[in-house]
Order: structure tokens, then C-alpha cells, then sequence
């Protein structure tokens, strides 16, 4: 390579899984020099939830000038960047498509190698990318051992092992959902009790406001026999430890070829459940004229933001309700956190990487930081504006791909379910 041709290491990432268009660009992994998202919020609040056929629609308005923002916010030139890398899933089909479309076409204009990223690695790297600031400007690194990685969004719950060989990250899932994501919980629960939409940021306001205790909840332990549905490596070793209360989730002897000295567990969360109660419970306690009440009020409101418009939502909001809110709330976390935790311990783990939508919440990371440092374990989240949906995490996942030639075809499609490692 000529010194004309080194690489400067600038990658364009582009990412329109869901309702965000975002583009941003980043320096090997770690400096941002541009994060540009547009938020669709305004399109789907309306409806309670993203709406497929509009997060399309809206991606193909906005791609365009969201890239161009992304460049011109750099104050680069396009022929500048080495790489183009997209989110190829998992999301919504059509929605992924615009951006996977847009990055091949810009790609293969420049002459450019196209990289394609797991949004839920792009999460991982999210909190990967401060940190690899932070040891830049610190010194401070990630301590060895196994890294345990908690995604927390409105599309999944899933727990990963982590492992970083030479350049490259390779992941390993040891805990998912059997049901709803937990922001999903948070977003449906907002909705029936009349709140705005995306419904985590409210209910994480209006929770602090509550009694946390006014309503006992409880989240089950789920056993994992009947859920294994065709996951490899089980052996009859799991009827004995759904007995086992330490790892009351299962988990499998480690298979072959893995270095761990440690059982690999198989936690599963379920959040379905939890929004059905909150139902029966407003329907037991009769606050559907409060509930109506309060969504005639919101639907006056559209833009309406906790950071603008807390005040005037908690004056339509009673004390059972924030004390619901708050109970709903507890839970949730709570669960993330014990069964987050017992993982961490059955695999040894040494760091805790914290990341998606949900990570933004400020109780989960008030009490995960707490029980972190009870245990002795280092625990890292994202910023906020790196919490949700945007395209530096996945320009930085992309950069040791780069660094390995580890390119996509010129075939490259969406894949809605595309899980991440085995
Ligand atoms: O990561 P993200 O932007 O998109 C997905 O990949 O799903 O996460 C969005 C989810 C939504 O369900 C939203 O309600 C939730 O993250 N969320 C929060 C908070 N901020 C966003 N949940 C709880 N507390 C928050 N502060
Ligand atoms: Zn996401």
C-alpha cells in the first residue's frame, strides 16, 4: 500500500432498522466525527408504536439528506471515507432495505468496500466505542476476563459473551426473550395507561414520582426445558439444574472448543406477562376514565417530551397511577438486574457492557451500577445519545472488520431475523 492509498480510517455507517435514520462517521472505531439521527417519533406517536410501512416511507425521505448531513458535519469529503457499513438486520424488512439499498449504490459509486453490521453488535459497540475513548484518554482499559453484554431495547433482551481475539469480537448469546422485549414492555404499558409514545422515557420520568412498592409484581423464573426449542449442546445435565436455584434458567455444560471453565447459561426472560397484570390491574382498580382522560390531554400535546412537558403530563397523572408506574417499572429492572447478575457470576465475568434503548433508563443504571460495585464488576453504558438507535455504533463495529477485509457481497440483502454469534 502507497502512502497515497493508507487507509485514514473514516467509516460511514448507516443504520435504518427501525424508526431512526441515522448516518454517522467514525475514526477507527472510537473518534465520532459526525452522529446525525432523524427520529420518526412524530410519525408513529400517533399510532403507539412504529408503523412498518411509514418507518419505509419516512427512511427513503430522509436517508439522502441524513447522510449528507453526516459528511457535511465531518467536513469531509465522500471520497475520503475507506468504508461503507450498514445495518443488514435484525429489524423491519422494508426499512433495513432502504438502507442496505443506499449503501450499496454509495459503495459501489466510490469504489468503496461495503461492511455489513448486526444492529444488535452495533449496540455492543456502542458502549465499545467511549470506552475505547476512555482508554485512550485515560489509559484506562476493559479488565480481562470474560465480558458479559446486556442489549436492552424495544426489539430485544438478549445477553451475550463477549470475547475480543486480536482485532475482532466474537459473541457468543446466552440469554434472549421468550417473548417481549423489555422497552416493548415499557412501550405497550405506556400505551394502555394513556402515555405518549416511545413510552420508556415517559414511564422512567413519571416513575420517580411513584411508590415502587405500592404494587408487588413479580416477574417468574423461567425453566428452560420446555423453551430449549432446538438450541445445540443440551444434554440430560439440564434436568438437574432446573433444580439448581443458582442458575434456576439452565444452562449447559460448556461445549468443545470453548475455553471457558464455567457452565454457559441459557437466561430467559419473559416480559409479556407484566404488561398483561398492569392491565388487569387498571381494570380491577377501575382507572380507565383516568386512563382516557389522560390520553385526550396527551393527544392535544404530540410533540410532548418529558423534558418539555413533564409537568403538565404528571397533573393528569393520580397517585395510584405513578405508583403503578413506578411498581411496573421496579420489576422490570429488577429482573434485568438479578438474572443480568447471576449470569455475570456463572460465567466468571468480569466486566458487564450495558446497552440499548432501555439502558438509557436511570433506575436501571442506578441499581445496576450499585449491584456492580457490590460485586466487584466493572459495568460500562453508553451516553445517552448512544444508548438508542444510531449509526456511530455501527460504523464502529464495523472498523475491526475493516481492519480484517471481512466485506460483504455485492449480494447483500436484508435479513429481519439475522441473529448475533451462536
Ligand atoms: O435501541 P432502541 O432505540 O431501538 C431498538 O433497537 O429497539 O430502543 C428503543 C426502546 C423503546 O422501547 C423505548 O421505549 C426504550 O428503548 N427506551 C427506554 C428509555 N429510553 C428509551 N426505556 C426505559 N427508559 C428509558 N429512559
Ligand atoms: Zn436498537
Amino acid at each position: 500500500m502507497t502512502l497515497a492509498t493508507l487507509p485514514t480510517g473514516l467509516i460511514l455507517g448507516i443504520e435504518s432498522s427501525c424508526d431512526e435514520t441515522a448516518a454517522a462517521i467514525v475514526e477507527r472505531g472510537s473518534a465520532i466525527r459526525s452522529n446525525v439521527v432523524a427520529s420518526q417519533i412524530a410519525t408513529h406517536s400517533p399510532y403507539g408504536g412504529v408503523v412498518p410501512e411509514l418507518a419505509s416511507r419516512e427512511h427513503l425521505r430522509n436517508i439522502v439528506p441524513v447522510v449528507r448531513a453526516a459528511v457535511e458535519q465531518a467536513g469531509l469529503a465522500l471520497s475520503s471515507i475507506d468504508a461503507i457499513a450498514v445495518t443488514s438486520g435484525p429489524g423491519l424488512a422494508g426499512a433495513l432495505m432502504v438502507g442496505i439499498s443506499y449503501a450499496k449504490a454509495l459503495a459501489f459509486a466510490l469504489g468503496k468496500p461495503l461492511i455489513a453490521i448486526n444492529h444488535l453488535e452495533g449496540h455492543i459497540h456502542a458502549v465499545l466505542l467511549e470506552q475505547a475513548q476512555l482508554a485512550e484518554a485515560e489509559d484506562r482499559e476493559l479488565p480481562d476476563g470474560p465480558v458479559l453484554a446486556l442489549v436492552v431495547s424495544g426489539g430485544h433482551t438478549h445477553l451475550y459473551l463477549a470475547r475480543h481475539t486480536g482485532e475482532s469480537w466474537s459473541y457468543r448469546n446466552v440469554g434472549r426473550t421468550l417473548d417481549d422485549a423489555a422497552g416493548e414492555a415499557y412501550d405497550k404499558v405506556a400505551k394502555l395507561l394513556g402515555l405518549g409514545y416511545p413510552g420508556g422515557p415517559w414511564i422512567d420520568a413519571l416513575a420517580a414520582h411513584g411508590n415502587p412498592h405500592a404494587v408487588p409484581f413479580a416477574i417468574s423464573n423461567i425453566k428452560a426445558k420446555a423453551h430449549r426449542g432446538g438450541r445445540k449442546g443440551i444434554t440430560s445435565y439440564m434436568a438437574t439444574q432446573e433444580q439448581d436455584e443458582h442458575l434456576s434458567e439452565g444452562s449447559t455444560a460448556f461445549a468443545s472448543g470453548d475455553d471457558l471453565q464455567h457452565e454457559i447459561p441459557d437466561t430467559l426472560f419473559s416480559f409479556s406477562g407484566i404488561k398483561t397484570a398492569v392491565l388487569r390491574y387498571t381494570q380491577v382498580h377501575e382507572m380507565q376514565a383516568s386512563i382516557e382522560h389522560r390520553r385526550a390531554v396527551l393527544a392535544t400535546m404530540p410533540d410532548a417530551k418529558p423534558s418539555t412537558a413533564l409537568a403538565e403530563v404528571l397533573a393528569v397523572c393520580d397517585q395510584p397511577t405513578l405508583d403503578l408506574i413506578a411498581s411496573f417499572q421496579r420489576a422490570v429492572v429488577d429482573d434485568l438486574r438479578r438474572k443480568t447478575f447471576r449470569t455475570a457470576e456463572a460465567l466468571g465475568a468480569t466486566t458487564l457492557l450495558v446497552s440499548g434503548g432501555v439502558a438509557a433508563n436511570r433506575e436501571l443504571r442506578v441499581r445496576f451500577t450499585a449491584e456492580a460495585a457490590d460485586r466487584d464488576l466493572y459495568i460500562a453504558f453508553p451516553s445517552l445519545a448512544l444508548s438508542t438507535d444510531n449509526a456511530a455504533m455501527i460504523a464502529a463495529a464495523a472498523w475491526p472488520k475493516f481492519l480484517s477485509r471481512d466485506f460483504a457481497p455485492e449480494t447483500l440483502s436484508a435479513d429481519p431475523g439475522l441473529a448475533l454469534g451462536r
